[in-house]
């Protein structure tokens, strides 16, 4: 079989990302691809796409159109991801050049997509929690193990649920093999992925051994060699005292951990359907402090979902102010089709919406540039996993810091201590010790 070129685009979030590494795997190894990062001599274009804002989706025509335009004579482009779920073959009506359309939970029928003329596979009822995929990864150190697939919250201002479908765990022996596979390949850390991972166990395809994820934490951290235990996300409702004993007392799990607040305000997350108040967050998030004192704490915040008020922004601009979130995503709200909160009354206006995520960006950094430069002088342990530009190297701390050092190749997958010895908002520098 000849050689063919690939080039990949990949959108969104992290199971998007170890989708597009399944995508790769398999056409590497089934249909003899390489990559490429020069779109204009790759015999197939993938776009592996995000739908859960409307702007990306908005950019996906035109970037599909300029494809278009520099691709080389009889390359194939195909639309994969959350946005070709939920657009199926409207893809085609509005960019007739696009040769398939493979939604997200339908990766492995790549294969098959890439040799049937207009292939179309949106199906979000499709199981892959058992398939057995072929093995790539972008990062040898860092490794993306799926454990569940899909989301049955509905959060009403959420697509999710409409392009990966309902949740299902993937079954234990599985995950424990991927993991163990990765880690006598060299990976040092893992992280586990999945819409509420700590939802883990509650439904698989067939009859599984049972499982929490608590349990599945522990089982995993017995893997000899591992050294570090990520995962995301996990939702605030499903923090349990049990999970909490469990993050704050594995010495594999890393001390970070992300806790998506979405609003302050009852009301606004009442109406978002969420399932826990603002009491409840905070309890959870104290509770993490005071268990593990160096925890980080990431959140995704979301102003203006309709009928939000000053008052209700208040609110989460306090929880701001409570709990000191080590790093923040935060969004203004975005209409997305198939969800309730796109027909709720009162959305809010566009400056309006603007300048409350201003206000809380804002706020955001002072309270970051003061958590930062309790840094200095500290000595913390980095994993090192990315090369960066003029001779320097990169990795986190257990509590996800991004540390920078000057390096090379060296120290890709070491853990290593090092000083902090000067501290940006975004990036800690620091020396080998
Ligand atoms: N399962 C994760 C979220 C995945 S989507 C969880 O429950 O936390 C990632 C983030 O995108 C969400 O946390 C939310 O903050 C944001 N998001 C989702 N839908 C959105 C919308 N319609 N408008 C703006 N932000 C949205
Ligand atoms: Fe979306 Fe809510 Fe599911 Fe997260 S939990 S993926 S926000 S529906
Ligand atoms: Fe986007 Fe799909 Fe992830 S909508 S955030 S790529 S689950």
């Amino acid at each position: 079989m000849s050689e063919k070129k690939l080039f990949i685009q990949t959108l969104g979030c992290a199971m998007n990302v170890r989708d597009s590494e399944h995508i790769v795997a398999e056409l590497s190894q089934k249909e003899n691809y390489t990559l490429t990062e020069d779109i204009k001599e790759a015999d197939l274009i993938l776009i592996n796409t995000c739908s859960v804002r409307e702007k990306p989706v908005h950019k996906l025509f035109s970037e599909i159109g300029a494809f278009e335009k520099i691709k080389k004579n009889g390359a194939k482009i195909g639309v994969c991801g959350c946005t070709a779920s939920h657009l199926g073959d409207e893809i085609f009506k509005r960019a007739p050049y696009v040769d398939f359309v493979l939604g997200a939970r339908n990766v492995s029928k790549i294969t098959k997509a890439v040799k049937t003329p207009k292939f179309i596979g949106t199906d979000i009822d499709y199981d892959e929690s058992e398939f057995t995929f072929a093995d790539f990864r972008n990062n040898p150190y860092k490794t993306y193990i799926n454990i569940s697939i899909g989301c049955d919250k509905h959060c009403t201002y959420c697509i999710v649920p409409y392009t990966r479908g309902d949740e299902i765990s993937i079954p234990f022996d599985i995950i424990f093999k991927e993991t163990l596979k990765a880690v006598q390949k060299g990976a040092k850390e893992v992280f586990l992925l999945g819409q509420n991972v700590n939802n883990y166990g509650k439904k698989f395809r067939n009859n599984h051994k049972k499982i929490d994820f608590s349990d599945l934490l522990e089982e995993l951290s017995t893997i000899e060699g591992l050294e570090r235990i990520r995962f995301t996300s996990p939702h605030p409702l499903h923090m349990d005292d049990k999970f909490l004993q469990v993050f704050a007392n594995n010495p594999k799990i890393c001390k970070s951990i992300h806790m998506p607040l979405q609003s302050g305000s009852d009301n606004i997350l009442k109406a978002m359907k969420r399932g826990y108040d603002k009491k409840w967050y905070l309890n959870r998030a104290f509770k993490i402090r005071e268990l593990c004192p160096d925890v980080s704490i990431s959140t995704d915040i979301i102003v203006a979902f309709p009928g939000e008020s000053d008052k209700d922004f208040e609110e989460t601009m306090d929880v701001l102010e409570q709990v000191r979130f080590e790093q923040l995503f935060s969004f203004k709200y975005s209409k997305r089709p198939l969800t309730k909160a796109a027909s709720m009354p009162n959305q809010i206006p566009e400056d309006i919406a603007s300048s409350r995520l201003t206000t809380l960006q804002n706020r955001h950094n002072e309270i970051l540039d003061e958590i930062v430069l309790k840094q200095k002088n500290k000595e913390v342990k980095v994993l090192f996993e990315e090369l960066r530009a003029n001779g320097a190297v990169a990795g986190r701390t257990d509590n996800n810091f991004l540390v920078q050092i000057q390096g090379s190749e060296e120290f890709l997958g070491k853990l290593k201590r090092v000083k902090i010895t000067d501290v940006k908002r975004m990036v800690l520098h620091g020396e080998i010790i």
